[in-house]
């Protein structure tokens, strides 16, 4: 089955509502006239609305790059689905490293934010990936093995060909060091074949990134690579233009 390849800009805590404004101008006449790839940008909560109004009729969606489960609650500094539903927000990153290194986000936590994502209509993009020691010790299928199983948890059998899950080897996050074609064919492979191990058909459909270090100049060969449907690209993401390239790059 033919996947759409999906394009991601994550963000992080970069670009003011201004900045994201002047960003959003000089992006959308670039990736106009592309078809048959699916692009996102996952921005900083406070300039979510901003770019929302923007991007609107284009082909860019709006993505956040975190939720609570909860839908309201006595959670002071969290955002939750609804609040994200009702500004338009297609969907959320959840899981990422970033997230789990230094802010505490758990597997359990996770089991429960995808559901919660994919229930109020969002498509969640689940980052997993190992650490350079885990690599280095042959220990990257365990570690991915683990946190598929776990975070899809709660995801029924039904939903999980909706989720999109972003291999990013820790490893290789802002720090140039992409992985090669064959570690990121190969781990993504093992990770169409973990899902295929609770659903086959959801292995044919369900879309897996490779994210860390893509760049204008490594991006069409990393996605040229059969199980890579695309990629989540921090850095370079940031500039209009590199991201367009990227884009641009995507096979279709
Ligand atoms: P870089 O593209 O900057 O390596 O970041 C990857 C990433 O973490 C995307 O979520």
């Amino acid at each position: 089955m033919a996947r759409t390849p999906l394009i991601a800009g994550n963000w992080k805590m970069y670009k003011t509502e201004r900045e994201a404004e002047e960003y959003i101008q000089a992006l959308l006449p670039r990736v106009s006239a592309v078809d048959g790839v699916d692009v996102a940008l996952c921005v900083p909560f406070t300039d979510l609305r901003a770019m929302v109004d923007s991007a609107r009729g284009s082909r860019v969606e709006i993505y956040a790059q975190n939720m609570h489960h909860e839908p309201e609650g006595p959670y002071t500094g969290e955002i939750s689905a609804p609040m994200l539903t009702e500004l338009d927000v297609r969907g959320v990153v959840l899981g990422h490293s970033e997230r789990r290194a230094m802010f505490g986000e758990t597997d359990k936590a996770l089991a429960l934010k995808v559901p919660a994502a994919l229930e109020a209509g969002m498509v969640p993009i689940l980052c997993v990936g190992e650490t350079e020691e885990e690599r280095d010790s042959g220990e990257t299928d365990r570690k991915l093995r683990q946190q598929v199983r776990d975070d899809l948890a709660g995801v029924s059998l039904e939903r999980l060909a909706d989720v999109v899950i972003a291999y990013e080897p820790i490893w290789a996050i802002g720090t140039g060091r992409v992985a090669s074609p064959e570690q990121a064919q190969e781990s993504i492979a093992f990770i169409r074949a973990l899902v295929g191990d609770r659903e086959r058909q959801a292995a044919e459909s369900v879309r897996v990134l490779y994210g860390g270090s893509v760049k204008p100049d490594n991006a069409a060969e990393l996605l040229a690579l059969p199980d890579v449907d695309g990629a989540l690209v921090g850095g370079a993401s940031l500039q209009a233009d590199s991201f367009a390239a990227i884009v641009a790059s995507a096979p279709r």
